[in-house]
């Protein structure tokens, strides 16, 4: 009998398990995430940002519009990251950076040696992966303010999707809100 291949060790590792897709979201109460186009937003509380860093360090990858990986490249270079954009005619890695154009490549197998990948924006990749079946988990944090304009969380508006709420919880005393949802699998 022959020995298997690295290749065919991982592929049956992969198969042992589902990817996850863990979207992170700071908003205002009326659902925008970027007010002025800030790069990254300001307005954001500490202990948001305390919780957001400590989920980042248990995914896997990362991915993310070309315009947010643009502003906090410094910071997403040490990670696997995948950064979407219509300018890649195939796939291009650049170390652990891979930009790639769903379009013309099909992103899940891409993403199938991951366990769990975050979900960080900005609202054009928050709407792809809800409409194409990649999320399965969202953490909105809501801070205490309204905006009245400024980027939406899903750009350009999507389809009505039920969410199941898994947890609420208070992080400061300012009022700034931790959602928990889980999206409903539709074929279960
Ligand atoms: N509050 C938060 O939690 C949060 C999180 C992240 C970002 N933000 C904010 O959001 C703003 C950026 O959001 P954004 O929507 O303008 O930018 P984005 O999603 O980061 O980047 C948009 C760009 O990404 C590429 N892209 C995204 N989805 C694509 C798809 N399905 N297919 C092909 N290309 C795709 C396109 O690049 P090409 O032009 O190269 O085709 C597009 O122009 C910033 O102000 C940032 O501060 C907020």
């Amino acid at each position: 009998m022959s020995a298997s291949t690295s290749f065919e060790k991982r592929t049956r590792k992969n198969l042992q398990h589902k990817t996850r897709y863990i979207a992170f979201v700071a908003a205002s109460i009326d659902g925008r995430i970027s007010l002025s186009g800030q790069h990254p937003p300001d307005w954001t509380s500490a202990e948001d940002w305390h919780f957001f860093e400590k989920s980042l360090s248990h995914v896997d990858a990362v991915v993310v519009g070309r315009h947010t990986y643009q502003a906090v490249a410094e910071r997403l270079r040490k990670r696997n990251t995948f950064v979407l954009s219509s300018r890649p005619k195939k796939i291009c890695r650049r170390g652990t950076v891979t930009f790639v154009n769903p379009a013309t490549v099909y992103l899940a197998p891409l993403f199938a040696p991951y366990k769990t990948v975050a979900v960080l924006g900005g609202g054009m990749v928050y709407r792809f992966m809800l409409e194409n079946g990649l999320l399965d988990e969202l953490f909105v944090t809501i801070e205490p303010l309204v905006f009245g304009r400024g980027k939406e969380m899903f750009v350009g508006g999507t389809r009505t999707t039920r969410l199941h709420l898994h947890t609420i919880r208070q992080l400061n005393k300012n009022g700034t809100v931790l959602l928990h949802y889980h999206t409903i699998n539709q074929n279960t």
